[in-house]
């Protein structure tokens, strides 16, 4: 039984054989169906703007059933455990189950109690592999190799499983990653960083800007995201003509996290990595479920 809780489930080969199915499946926008007579059930007990319709998507172009568990509706809220849920669901024979929880390691927990592949949508602050998976696919295809690459991860890096999963990845694959937040959004750690932008501007190949993720403080952090903005925002006035690579997991905090002239221009590649998503999901799917 193949489960995708964290980046590390995937050897770096199994990434890279991911990563040419995936654009196989890029050249080819008609696929054959792979997962026809295949069951999938997505859950997710904390909202998605993407994820969910991306894993949808992906099912469904490759000819799988797809079933989605409402969870405002399910037995969750008549006080099922998470485990009867999970053991109800896996009793009608899927053969993934897709989950997305608040809380760090619900999926590592379900996957214990169920017979078929658990993929993680994302959990807490700890991890969101597909989406480091497609990150990373939309990196290669611009930088190419990562290699000795500099990448800045910026915003709230310590509430956010985006990067997490980044950090391990990237790292993988070479890349340098520096961190650059506000104090208060710096986990503990032993990469580079630094608090002022300006100061790596000239020497990263991308940015991966993150949302300030409000749901997951205990207190407010910054008086406000204005304030915050002043100091991180993405703008052509910080990169200039500089040839740099813009990323964000979305949902994106206009003219907090990124300006909308930056979200316009093409170095910013927020719309590639949605497209690259379902791609790099329908492969992902095809290597859990069809081996
Ligand atoms: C992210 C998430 O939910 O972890 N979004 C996503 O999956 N595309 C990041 C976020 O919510 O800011």
């Amino acid at each position: 039984m193949r489960h995708l809780i964290t980046t590390g489930d995937l050897t770096t080969e199994e990434i890279l054989s991911i990563f040419s199915t995936a654009q196989r499946f890029l050249e080819r926008p008609n696929p054959p169906k792979l997962l026809q007579g295949k069951l999938i059930i997505t859950i997710f007990f904390e909202s998605s703007t993407r994820t969910r319709s991306s894993f949808e998507i992906a099912a469904k172009r490759l000819g799988a059933e797809v079933v989605h568990l409402d969870v405002s509706k399910s037995s969750t809220q008549k006080g099922e455990t998470l485990y009867d849920t999970a053991a109800n669901l896996d009793a009608m024979g899927p053969n993934a189950i897709i989950v997305r929880h608040r809380n760090s390691g619900v999926p590592h927990l379900l996957a214990r109690h169920i017979g078929c592949s658990l993929i993680n949508g994302g959990d807490g602050a700890h991890a969101h592999p597909t989406q480091a998976l497609l990150d990373l696919f939309t990196l290669r295809y611009h930088l190419g190799e990562l290699k000795g690459k500099r990448i800045a991860i910026v915003g709230d890096i310590k509430s956010s499983r985006v990067a997490n999963s980044n950090i391990e990845l990237l790292r993988r694959f070479g890349a340098q990653v520096v961190l650059v937040a506000p104090p208060h959004f710096l986990p503990e750690t032993d990469l580079p960083f630094t608090y002022n932008i300006r100061e790596v501007i000239d020497s990263v190949h991308g940015i991966m800007s993150l949302r300030t993720q409000t749901e997951r403080h205990h207190r407010p952090t910054y008086a406000s995201l204005k304030d915050y903005a002043r100091d991180f925002c993405i703008t052509k006035e910080l990169i200039g003509d500089r040839d740099i690579v813009i990323l964000h997991p979305g949902p994106v905090h206009r003219n907090i996290d990124i300006s909308d002239e930056v979200l316009a221009d093409p170095r910013c590649k927020v719309l590639e990595q949605v497209k690259n998503g379902v791609l790099v999901r329908m492969a992902v799917l095809v290597k859990l479920i069809d081996g």
